[in-house]
């Protein structure tokens, strides 16, 4: 670390940003002195948002947050974190079964990168169900997904969704 600040990593792909990914960033940058938010653009899957959209997204939705900078990033995760000079990776843990898929990337992230330790911050109760697959398929055949995303970024959905069926 070349400085005092404690820098964490929430890496994902935010396909959109749901309030669940928002509530794991609040209580992150209370944690942390930076939180910087970072949205994978190398999918295999075609997105529904392309990355500049997935951050203009996510920007919109953490404005109020000072500490919180959203970028994106290709490559290892463990070699990102180092140029970011982060000491943390930040993930959010559902159901158990979430658990071994988690444990196996930390490991592997450990190891590639040994400063590098993951901090998981188990979700809020009320959130335990949700991921952006969940609010696509919800949205994609007309249900409300008022509940499970942020106000600001709701149009941009229902909008999408319309356009592409
Ligand atoms: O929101 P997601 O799709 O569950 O996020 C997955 C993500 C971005 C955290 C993961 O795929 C990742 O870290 N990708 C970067 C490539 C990498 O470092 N792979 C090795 C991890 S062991």
């Amino acid at each position: 670390m070349k400085h005092n600040m404690r820098i964490a990593i929430y890496p994902g792909s935010f396909d959109p940003v749901t309030l669940g990914h928002l509530d794991i960033i609040k209580r992150a940058s209370a944690v942390f002195d930076k939180l910087i938010v970072a949205v994978m653009h190398n999918q295999n899957k075609v997105p529904m948002f392309d990355t500049e959209e997935r951050m203009e997204l996510l920007r919109r939705t953490i404005n109020n947050l000072p500490n919180v900078e959203i970028t994106s990033f290709g490559g290892l995760l463990a070699d990102y974190a180092r140029q970011q000079d982060a000491c943390a990776i930040i993930k959010g843990l559902r159901a158990v079964s979430d658990f071994e898929y988690e444990f196996q990337m930390a490991l592997a992230n450990r190891k590639l990168n040994p400063e590098l330790d993951t901090v998981f911050l188990m979700t809020s109760a009320e959130y335990m169900y949700l991921s952006s697959s969940v609010v696509k398929d919800i949205a994609v055949h007309g249900g409300n997904i008022a509940g499970f995303v942020p106000a600001e970024i709701l149009d941009d959905i229902m909008l999408r969704t319309r356009k592409d069926g």
